[in-house]
């Protein structure tokens, strides 16, 4: 098998690894101490293409692969989780989903601002009753008699970049007797009367990605303003959720290879009983169990963005691929960061290296865009066919 990445691809692997190191790596301790958003850096990227990776240029993107994206979103994860996952989100749930659904003129006017980074977007789905089981939404939308507005009401939390997203793609419940047949999806501008954010969450990684939650109070959207039909909207959200997964897969490849590289140095460097630590089997056990998940990690990455791009042209579905690899990576960022912690000794939890920031921002990676939990039943039902 041949994992030779094309040229294009080698070539924005090394830009953005160039630009990470340069611009991110310097201010991301600063960030992760006071919570402040990254907002230069963010629109940095954009000016790389960085906020429009997979949206096609003539909607302002860069028209790039699914597997140019994973490689960029490990490669900024590897210096700063929380520009990874703004990143993620923004180009992922929010670019990707309107270009997949959306009509050419929602393209026009909602994702072209939004593919430059000069205005970011989120996604909002979870509500404070409905984490896992998303379906549960109680957020409704109601149509006007003549069609052509809906008033929504809605509160949802979780919201990454919340609180600083000019417009969200948003889901509520048009048909409650209908269950998950019964979501619609919206575009919401947040300067329109009716939108307000609450309170941002105090967390305990990537510090520097704001999250909220918020609230539409009869917010008025215009019927142009829905995402496919009324009622398709949790399929939607799935298919969505399908793709950004892989972004959270390589976003915890990213921050594992970060906590390896770090860990395989110093116990290269630091002498202990006479030796380095690295001569140590115990260490040596721990490298090799470390490299292994790694490069399983990225294997299942690679798969599931390559994955991805196969499904578009086929028709298919990508929740396997999606699954394993966000389930598979998460975990091993997890085993990684814990072990680099470990390795390193005092200097692991100390705040003078990076090594416990890296342990403390892989935990989400197992959480947002379902928990681990979540992945095996997923896992579990496509493989079986039960459930
Ligand atoms: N693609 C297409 N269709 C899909 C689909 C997918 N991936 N997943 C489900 N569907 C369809 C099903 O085929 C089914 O359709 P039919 O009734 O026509 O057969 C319908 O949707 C309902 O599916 P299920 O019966 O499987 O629904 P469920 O309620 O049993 O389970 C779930 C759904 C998988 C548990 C889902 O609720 C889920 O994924 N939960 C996790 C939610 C999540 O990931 N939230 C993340 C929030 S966003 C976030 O975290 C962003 C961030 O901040 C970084």
């Amino acid at each position: 098998m041949d994992f030779t990445l094309t040229e294009e691809q080698q070539m924005i692997r090394d830009s953005v690894r160039d630009f990470a190191q340069s611009e991110i790596a310097p201010i991301a301790a600063a960030h992760d101490i006071t919570g402040e958003f990254p907002m230069d850096t963010i629109k940095q990227a954009g000016a790389l293409g960085l906020m429009g990776i997979q949206v096609p240029e003539e909607y302002g993107g860069s028209g790039l692969d699914s597997t140019c994206f994973a490689l960029a979103i490990e490669e900024v994860a590897a210096v700063d989780a929380s520009h990874s996952v703004i990143m993620s989100v923004h180009n992922s749930l929010y670019c990707n989903g309107i270009i997949e659904f959306g009509t050419h003129e929602q393209k026009l006017k909602y994702v072209k601002p939004v593919a430059s980074g000069q205005e970011l977007a989120a996604y909002a789905l979870t509500e404070p009753q409905s984490g896992s089981d998303a379906a549960n939404m109680r957020s409704k939308a109601v149509l006007s008699a003549d069609g052509s507005y809906y008033t929504i009401n809605a509160k949802k939390s979780w919201i990454t970049s919340g609180p600083v997203a000019r417009f969200i793609v948003l889901f509520a419940m048009t048909d409650p007797d209908k269950g998950n047949k019964g979501a619609t999806a919206f575009i919401i501008d947040t300067e329109k009367a009716g939108f307000a954010r609450g309170k941002t969450e105090p967390k305990l990684g990537i510090r520097a990605s704001a999250t909220c939650e918020i609230e539409l109070t009869d917010y008025k959207c215009d019927a142009a303003d829905v995402i496919g039909k009324p009622g398709e909207g949790f399929k939607i959200a799935m298919t969505i959720l399908d793709a950004g997964r892989v972004g959270i897969a390589a976003q915890a490849l990213g921050i594992a290879r970060a906590a390896y590289d770090a860990a395989l140095q110093y116990s290269r460097d630091r002498i202990a009983f006479g030796k380095p630590i690295g001569t140590f089997q115990m260490t040596q056990a721990k490298i090799a169990d470390m490299k292994m998940r790694l490069e399983s990690a990225r294997l299942l990455t690679m798969q599931a963005a390559w994955g991805k791009d196969e499904a578009k042209r086929t028709g298919g579905r990508n929740s396997l691929n999606g699954s394993m690899a966000k389930l598979y990576a998460s975990e091993a960022a997890m085993f990684i960061t814990h072990a680099s912690v470990q390795i390193h000794g005092g200097m692991g939890y100390s705040k003078e290296m990076p090594i416990e920031r890296y342990f403390r921002d892989a935990k989400i990676t197992e959480i947002y865009e379902g928990t681990s939990e979540i992945q095996r039943m997923l896992i579990g039902r496509l493989e079986t066919g039960l459930r």
